[in-house]
């Protein structure tokens, strides 16, 4: 479970994206997290991670704590929770096979045989199969992501944060990574919180919804509560499906 309590992040005076955050990621859930661009969104899943440090507050992943802690610890942390890039993030000097096999090596102990199963088992499971001897620059957009979001799987991690995993991409291939998420969760029992401006996307994905407002959580509950709130961004939201 991860469990965010009263979590502070500023960047200056004036730029406080997050201001007292209260998120619980149950176990096997998906929690999908709206909120206006720039509202703390992606701040937020790199806290979880390590890779920005809040001000104040406790983040605990399996009741380990992440803020202040040490790099070891953070390590450790990062073994247990992927973190799938809003741009893809993949190595451009290596194959598309390569940038999955590259975390395998560094974190898991695992023959040349067992990664390769695996490079080939993700591959096929986002539907780019054929595409194992390419490199990242001969891909379209939406394919790049989809390798991203195999290369982060890849190490079978247990919680996974998606940042924003459908955006460009079209309503065909959306629907699919939305399912793959779904089934993540079902057959690997994999937690996830995933960023998303898509109501498509959420109405397939989220077990709970969260909504991020002015540095607070503004909402959190079932996505047929979502609907029926009166706030105008989660009217808005919800009005396009
Ligand atoms: N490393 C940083 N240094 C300074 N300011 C930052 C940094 N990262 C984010 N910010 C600021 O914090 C605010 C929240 O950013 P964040 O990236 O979390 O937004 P978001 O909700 O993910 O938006 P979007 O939906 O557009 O991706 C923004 O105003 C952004 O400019
Ligand atoms: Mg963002």
């Amino acid at each position: 479970m991860i469990v965010i309590r009263d979590l502070y992040k500023a960047f200056s005076e004036t730029l406080r994206p997050l201001q007292g955050v209260h998120l619980v990621a149950e176990e096997k859930t998906n929690t999908v997290l709206i909120g206006k661009s720039g509202s703390g969104k992606s701040v937020l899943l790199k806290s979880i991670v390590g890779l920005l440090e809040p001000d104040k507050g406790s983040i605990l992943v399996d009741e380990v704590e992440v803020v202040d802690s040490r790099q070891d610890t953070l390590q450790k942390i990062r073994h247990n929770v992927g973190y799938v890039f809003q741009s893809g993030a993949l190595y451009d000097s290596l194959t598309v096979g390569e940038n999955l096999a590259f975390p395998l090596e560094k974190t898991r102990d695992l023959s040349r045989g067992e990664i390769n199963d695996r490079v080939a088992y993700y591959l096929e499971q986002v539907g780019l199969p054929e595409k194992i001897g390419r490199m990242p620059s001969e891909l379209s957009g939406g394919q790049r992501k989809r390798i991203g979001v195999a290369r982060t799987i890849v190490t079978e991690p247990k919680y996974l944060l998606y940042d924003e995993p459908t955006t460009g991409l079209d309503p065909l291939t959306t629907k699919e990574i939305a399912e793959f998420i779904v089934k993540l969760r079902d057959d690997l029992d994999i937690t996830g919180i995933a960023v998303t401006h898509d109501p498509y996307c959420l109405q397939i994905v989220a077990d709970t919804v969260a909504y991020i407002d002015e540095g607070i959580i503004k909402f959190s509950g079932h996505t047929d509560e979502a609907r029926q709130t009166a706030d105008p961004f989660l009217k808005a939201f919800f009005q396009t499906v």
